[in-house]
């Protein structure tokens, strides 16, 4: 998508994430496995959004944030508990680079809810994971949440229209174009009303999950655990979706 940028996502999608968005995944599971992968060290959460998992967990233990959009971050900070989290704007595609000098080695570096999927190509995503690699304190992970792409892409076509909302006083169309050679989803979701048209686009390049462990393994990252969810189930050929547990190699 011509133009789009880190910063595209947050800032399009922050007047209406908590409200869309703020139960998805598994937090009551997550924040307690992260918690207890961290031992009381730091975490740093790439994408950290409005705080959704970064606010229970700063109880914990120090948690950083890296966000690409300032308005999310600003979100984040207005939350009760959100101004404990250090929150440093920045692309995630190389975390190490906007983390200022005197950070921390981390414990945990977490990526939640599809997150490592918004960096656009291969290419930015091979470069957060060397990234990442370089933040970890000795014995560290990094932990990636994520959909296994199957059922969930767009399958008899590659453009697709669908309505997300309809509503009496206006209606919200997902519209999607998927290119599977490049594994990249452009989504447009354009709510419409009587007073105008909004417009709140997303890229995701998904990866499989054993194109994410080569991915990692040229970092230096290999492959610790991988679990169906936060509760730590079997991943196994159905499972939908997964947490990955990298460590350094
Ligand atoms: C789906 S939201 C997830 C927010 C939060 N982690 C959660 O689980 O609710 C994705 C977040 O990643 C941020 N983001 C997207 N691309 C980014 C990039 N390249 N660098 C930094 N942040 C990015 C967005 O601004 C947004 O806040």
């Amino acid at each position: 998508m011509d133009g789009y940028l880190p910063e595209t996502y947050g800032d399009a999608f922050v007047d209406v994430y908590d409200e869309w968005y703020g139960n998805v995944g598994d937090p009551f599971h997550a924040v307690p496995r992260l918690v207890e992968l961290a031992g009381g060290g730091p975490v740093l959460e790439l994408g950290v959004g409005t705080g959704r998992l970064a606010i229970p967990l700063v109880r914990h233990q120090p948690v950083w944030g890296v966000d690409a959009s300032e308005a999310m971050l600003s979100r984040l900070a207005a939350r009760p508990g959100g101004d404990a989290v250090v929150a440093v704007l920045g692309d995630m595609r190389d975390p190490a680079a906007v983390l200022p000098a005197d950070r921390p080695a981390f414990a945990v570096v977490v990526v939640g809810f599809n997150t490592f999927f918004m960096l656009t190509s291969e290419g930015a995503q091979r470069d957060c994971l060397a990234s990442v690699a370089g933040l970890l304190a000795p014995g560290g992970v990094f932990v990636v949440e994520a959909f296994v792409p199957g059922e969930n892409l767009p399958k008899t076509t590659n453009r697709v229209v669908e309505p997300r909302t309809v509503a009496l006083d206006h209606v919200v169309f997902n519209a999607v174009v998927h290119d599977p050679v490049e594994q990249v989803i452009s989504h447009q979701l354009v709510e419409i009303r009587e007073s105008g048209i909004k417009l709140r686009p997303s890229v995701l390049r998904y990866a499989w999950p054993a194109q994410l462990d080569e991915m990692a393994a040229d970092a230096g990252l290999r492959l610790r655990e991988r679990w169906a969810g936060w509760q730590g189930q079997p991943f196994d050929d159905d499972s939908t979706e997964h947490v990955s547990v990298y460590e350094r190699a």
